[in-house]
């Protein structure tokens, strides 16, 4: 059976699509096969960089196409994961998700539009506008916390939004906001109407926000398997809601099994995580990169998903080394 420490030497086709040095509107595109070595995210970027000639950037928006699946991870069995040191706290249900300070996180990650954010929605905006359809669709966010973005991202396609999380603070949160939501979202929705079907999108998204928008307290780990929805996305919830990997794992199995076959979603991961403050309380992560995340999803029978690491711009906090964009099509 592998363990974690040999995770990180498979090799990667990594596709630079974008290089902030090159100056506004020019985007550069490069392919080069690099063997990652450990820590294999932004030093992986750097190499490829490298490799090719380019000014190494750990900003670089980077595209990365899994290799085939010689032999599937065993993604629900504990030795594939780095062993944690106090497993009984470092569970999910162990932390204090009623404490959690939605308008302390909110400023802090939300109240102006970062450059990191930005180029997630233009992405997650460009995918979900290849995916409109004439029938009306029923969309989750999952571990919505205090970020509308995934929910503005979804709005043209879904006649009906369900936004969920665990912690009341943040479902009273959300039943605020979404009657009137903050100028501070406006930007946000900006970066989606250069698309299709935000562009022309024949509401004022504020009041189709409200119109359309339940929250839902619940558990990612707890839903009703009888009830599905046809669209979904999760940003940093995942990788964000405990320290073990099992249950970072099962936090995506269980969100793709909310969602019916077919059905397009968007993900979005903190890569190499060491956990987050929120008003002085901690809060706990699972150090991933895009290999964990190309993985689980596969095991979960996503078979080609789009993956994009996302390298920092603006430095939100100390302790992690960028994002993971992730998008795809449930099984079936
Ligand atoms: C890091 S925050 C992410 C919030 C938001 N999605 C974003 O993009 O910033 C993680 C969120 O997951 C929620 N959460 C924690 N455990 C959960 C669970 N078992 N089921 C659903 N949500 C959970 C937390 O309350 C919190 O809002």
């Amino acid at each position: 059976m592998r363990r974690f420490v040999e995770l990180h030497s498979c090799p990667y086709k990594l596709v630079l699509t974008s290089s902030a040095p090159s100056g506004p509107g020019r985007s550069v595109e490069r392919e080069c096969a690099i063997n990652t070595s450990p820590g294999c995210g932004n030093l992986a970027v750097d190499e490829a960089a490298a490799a090719s000639g380019a000014r190494s950037d750990r900003r670089t928006v980077t595209r990365i196409e899994l290799p085939p699946t010689e032999k599937p991870e065993e993604w629900l069995d504990a030795a594939t994961w780095p062993p944690v040191a106090d497993p009984e706290h470092s569970v999910n249900a162990a932390f204090p998700w009623n404490k959690f300070d939605p308008l302390s996180y909110q400023r802090h990650h939300y109240e102006h539009l970062v450059e990191d954010d930005r180029r997630i929605l233009d992405l997650a905006g460009q995918f979900l506008a290849t995916r409109t359809r004439e029938e009306p669709r029923r969309g989750i966010d999952m571990g919505a916390g205090s970020n509308l973005y995934p929910a503005l991202a979804m709005l043209p396609l879904c006649e009906e939004l369900t936004l969920m999380d665990l912690s009341t603070p943040n479902a009273d949160w959300l039943r605020t906001e979404i009657k009137d939501y903050a100028p501070s979202w406006d930007p946000f929705w900006e970066v989606l109407a250069q698309h299709e079907p935000y562009r022309t999108f024949p509401e004022d998204p504020r009041h189709a926000l409200r119109d359309r928008t339940r929250v839902r307290q619940g558990d990612i780990f707890q839903t009703d398997p009888g009830e599905q929805w046809d669209i979904g996305t999760m940003f940093f919830v995942a990788e964000s809601i405990s320290m073990v990997g099992v249950e970072f794992a099962k936090a995506v199995g269980a969100f793709l099994g909310c969602l019916r076959p077919g059905s397009p979603f968007v993900t979005a991961f903190m890569a190499g995580s060491q956990g987050y403050e929120v008003a002085g309380r901690r809060f706990p992560a699972v150090p991933i990169d895009e290999h964990h995340v190309g993985g689980v999803l596969r095991h979960y029978g996503v078979e080609d998903p789009s993956l994009y690491r996302i390298g920092i711009h603006e430095q939100l906090r100390p302790g992690y080394d960028g994002m993971i964009l992730a998008m795809g099509q449930v099984s079936g």
